[in-house]
């Protein structure tokens, strides 16, 4: 096989079979294909687009291009969740204690990750003493013994992937959907998930910024997933402005356990319910969606989802006290109202303008090397379709420095306010089966 005859195949449209779909991956991996091959494929596929059997064909090459995470001594069917990104989205950290109150067994791999605020590890390390430095046995262990257990990538994943997708990054490649699709469903199935939940964002905040294209994105990650045997559903939610009101590493945790004590946010609670009733139902905790959802709705009055939380906690090294005493949270040491410069309804937010506020302050890092701040962020006042009033807090500023002008501007930037009243958006737009 000669990649130069794929790339033509590709540029005129013709689908690449298994054989030349693994060939070209196994290459790549192993440097004996050249960037520039590659780069010219990732255009063709730009234009061309991939069948769904393509598409599955690619997913699993790059699977099996690094290791495969063998979830197999844990109990039950496992369901991963997975989110594009967005502004203040910390439902993996309220979610993943929720669905275990019920039985669903949780067994997450997370990161840290590039952004405005830290990823899942880091907020959780935000608890004093919690760790995600446990070994791959423990993992299973602790999943079997409390049905949560949360564990750093340490392991090679989806090498091909990491290769191709930096590569993409430099030769405007990104924006494809084959290529999008498979790059995230090839590390959810190389984790180790039976099933899994997607959350596709749509609008200003996300990666998807339009409706259509959110809509393409997870029907054929759906697709993907059921073609290579994993009961796999996707929901389209609403991110024109951040989720909650909590932007910000400790902070977005402080907000996490007030949902699962039944005080948190209305949308962070409805999209946990939703996402979590979904992975309830996939991992037969129930015989419908309905009947998940009041298991969870249960576990969060009867106080189980809580205790949960304390028990994960406690079980990775952390101090289970903070739950009942947010302040052993860390604190910031300055907090700035930002106020409204005129009176009226609340129109836009625009998160990602809130996001870079958040890591203007430090709670995200700019490079793999950036130490971050868990303390800062912002706590956000109003949502879209509030009525605000002149000089009234649509926010507050958790910093550690008192110099955060540029800062405030940027918030208020982010606002926009009307005379008429406004509606507050749609949560969830979609669900895809
Ligand atoms: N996130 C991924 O993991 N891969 C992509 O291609 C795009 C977003």
């Amino acid at each position: 096989m000669r990649m130069v005859d794929l790339i033509e195949k590709k540029r005129d449209g013709a689908e690449l079979t298994k054989e030349e779909i693994e060939f070209i991956i196994q290459g790549y991996t192993k440097d004996e294909i050249p960037e520039y091959q590659i780069s010219a494929l990732a255009m063709a596929i730009f234009f061309q687009d991939m069948s769904p059997q393509e598409r599955a064909f690619l997913t699993m090459a790059m699977v099996e291009s690094g290791d495969q995470i063998d979830l197999s001594s844990i109990e039950g069917i496992k369901v991963d969740k997975h989110s594009t990104g967005g502004v203040g989205d910390k439902t993996t950290i309220a979610l993943a204690p929720l669905v275990a109150a019920v039985g669903v067994p949780v067994a997450k791999m997370s990161g840290r990750g590039l952004g405005h605020t830290g990823g899942t590890i880091d907020k959780l390390e935000s608890i004093p003493g919690f760790h995600v430095e446990i070994d791959t046995n423990q993992f299973s262990e602790l999943v079997n013994k409390n049905k949560v257990a949360v564990i750093g990538q340490t392991a090679n994943l989806t090498p091909a992937d990491k290769k191709l997708y930096g590569l993409r990054d430099v030769t405007a490649t990104v924006n494809s959907i084959p290529l999008i699709a498979s790059s995230i469903m090839s590390k959810k199935i190389a984790s180790g998930a039976d099933a899994i939940v997607l959350d596709v964002k749509t609008g200003s905040g996300a990666f998807m910024k339009e409706l259509e294209k959110s809509k393409e994105l997870a029907e054929a990650m759906v697709e993907i997933g059921n073609k290579l045997g994993r009961q796999t559903m996707a929901i389209i939610s609403d991110m024109n402005q951040p989720l909650g009101y909590a932007v910000g590493n400790a902070l977005e945790v402080k907000e996490a356990i007030q949902m699962l004590k039944g005080d948190g946010p209305d949308d962070l609670l409805d999209l946990c319910l939703t996402l979590g009733s979904y992975m309830v139902y996939l991992a037969k905790q129930a015989s419908s969606i309905e009947e998940a959802r009041e298991k969870l709705q249960e576990a969060i009055s009867n106080g189980s989802a809580i205790e949960k939380l304390k028990t994960f906690i406690s079980a990775q090294g952390g101090d289970p006290s903070v739950v009942d005493t947010l302040d052993r949270l860390p604190n910031a040491s300055y907090t700035i109202p930002v106020k409204a410069d005129e009176s009226g309804y609340i129109s836009k937010i625009v998160a990602d303008k809130i996001g870079l506020a958040a890591m203007t302050l430090g709670a995200g890092r700019a490079t793999k090397e950036s130490e971050i701040d868990l303390s800062v962020g912002i706590i956000l006042h109003k949502k879209i379709g509030d009525s605000v009033k002149e000089n009234e807090a649509i926010a507050t500023v958790y910093s550690n420095s008192e110099n955060v002008e540029h800062v405030v501007q940027l918030i208020t930037d982010s606002y926009s306010i009307v005379q008429e009243k406004v509606e507050p958006p749609t949560l969830i737009y979609k669900t895809i089966k």
